[in-house]
């Protein structure tokens, strides 16, 4: 597994959003990496990482973390910061490795699994792209991943984007949409997650909207929840300070 390691004090673990590597997360780790250590993977299949073919479940992905944090020698209890698919990777951490947790962090993400139709769509969406390539995905992710808010640092985080989608192995792509299709509802998971909680989106998430993660909120027993003004799903790369802040205050909280 490729790792960004940087900074010292209480770690926080970084867990990226399908199709993307850890660079989704650099104005935060730039912020907090100041005083914090800061550990942003890339999961497997993506960025620099080994690429397994076939499928990889949420659960993999959530023990390929507590691997991670073996290797880098952290028996600490860790932050964890997930954004969508990392969310859903999340889920699974606190079910699996919950000792090794001391707060979550869950960004523009969600409780409820696929429908049936969402996952036949993500099926087929793993064949199609090994046989045509990461565009498919850009194509089609890019358009929801901000708010419509026009900007030129907007465009040019589409284009970043772009590249960093189509410089992905295809197979990485497929086998976590295939492991994404599978996976359980966290819902009646969410009332016995004790640990504190922040639960943030971006006020124009068109993948996981506001009302649908108010929802996750009032389920944790434990959590704040915060909008993010101007920002889609992509909230912590396309308005880093708000986020950054309301991370801040959660840390000093908590
Ligand atoms: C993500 O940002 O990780 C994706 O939107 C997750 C998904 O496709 O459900």
């Amino acid at each position: 597994m490729s790792v960004n390691d940087v900074g010292q004090g209480s770690p926080i673990l970084f867990v990226h959003g399908f199709p993307l590597d850890h660079s989704m997360w650099r104005e935060q780790v730039a912020d907090l990496s100041r005083d914090h250590r800061c550990i942003a993977p890339d999961l497997r299949g993506f960025g620099q990482s080994t690429v397994t073919e076939g499928k990889v479940t949420m659960e993999q992905f959530a023990d390929d973390l507590a691997a991670l944090l073996d290797e880098l020698k952290i028996t600490e209890p860790v932050v964890l910061c997930g954004l969508s698919m990392g969310g859903y990777i999340a889920w699974q951490f606190v079910r699996r490795h919950s000792d090794r947790l001391r707060g979550l962090i869950l960004c523009d993400t969600r409780a409820v699994p696929d429908s049936t139709e969402a996952a036949a769509n993500r099926l087929k969406l793993a064949d199609d792209v090994v046989r045509t390539g990461p565009e498919l995905v850009a194509n089609t992710m890019l358009p929801k991943l901000f708010s419509d808010r026009e900007s030129n640092r907007r465009s040019q985080l589409k284009d970043e984007l772009r590249r960093v989608i189509l410089a992905t192995d295809s197979r990485g792509i497929a086998a976590a949409s295939r492991g994404m299709a599978e996976r359980a509802d966290a819902r009646p998971w969410l009332a016995a997650m004790t640990c504190p909680a922040l639960v943030m989106v971006g006020e124009q998430d068109v993948i996981s909207p506001p009302p649908e993660m108010s929802e996750i909120a009032t389920a944790l027993p434990h959590a704040t929840f915060r909008v993010i003004p101007d920002s889609g799903h992509l909230a912590p790369l396309e308005t880093p300070q708000p986020v950054n802040e309301a991370i801040r205050v959660f840390l000093a909280e908590k």
